[in-house]
């Protein structure tokens, strides 16, 4: 994939193999093409927002190590770690 300079990539998006990328990706969006076209979300506005306040990506590497199974079930994982809802 092709990133042009000044293209932000938000978290947790999908950028498909061979992609160039033009215009800033939103947050847990799945583009492809070339340009990159928007080909769905990867999860409902809900799951992102409270994937957004979790911030698992800032933990550190030990506690991603000790939650790891929580990882299997997206579901449970929010219950469990969104704590702000
Ligand atoms: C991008 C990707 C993740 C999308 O998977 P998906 O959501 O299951 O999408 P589909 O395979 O159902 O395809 C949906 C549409 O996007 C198109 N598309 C998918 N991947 C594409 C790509 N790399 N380039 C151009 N178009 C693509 C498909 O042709 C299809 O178009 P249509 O609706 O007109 O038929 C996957 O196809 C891919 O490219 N995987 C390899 C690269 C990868 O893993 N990248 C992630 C690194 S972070």
């Amino acid at each position: 994939m092709t990133v042009m300079p000044g293209v932000t990539i938000g978290n947790g998006a999908v950028v498909g193999s061979g992609a160039v990328v033009t215009h800033d990706v939103p947050p847990y969006t799945v583009v492809a093409g070339v340009p990159a076209k928007k080909i769905r979300m990867r999860f409902s506005d809900d799951i992102i927002a409270a994937l957004e306040r979790i911030r698992w990506w800032e933990w550190s590497h030990e506690q991603i190590k000790g939650r790891m199974a929580d990882f299997e079930d997206l579901e449970t994982f929010i219950r469990k770690y969104d704590v702000s809802d």
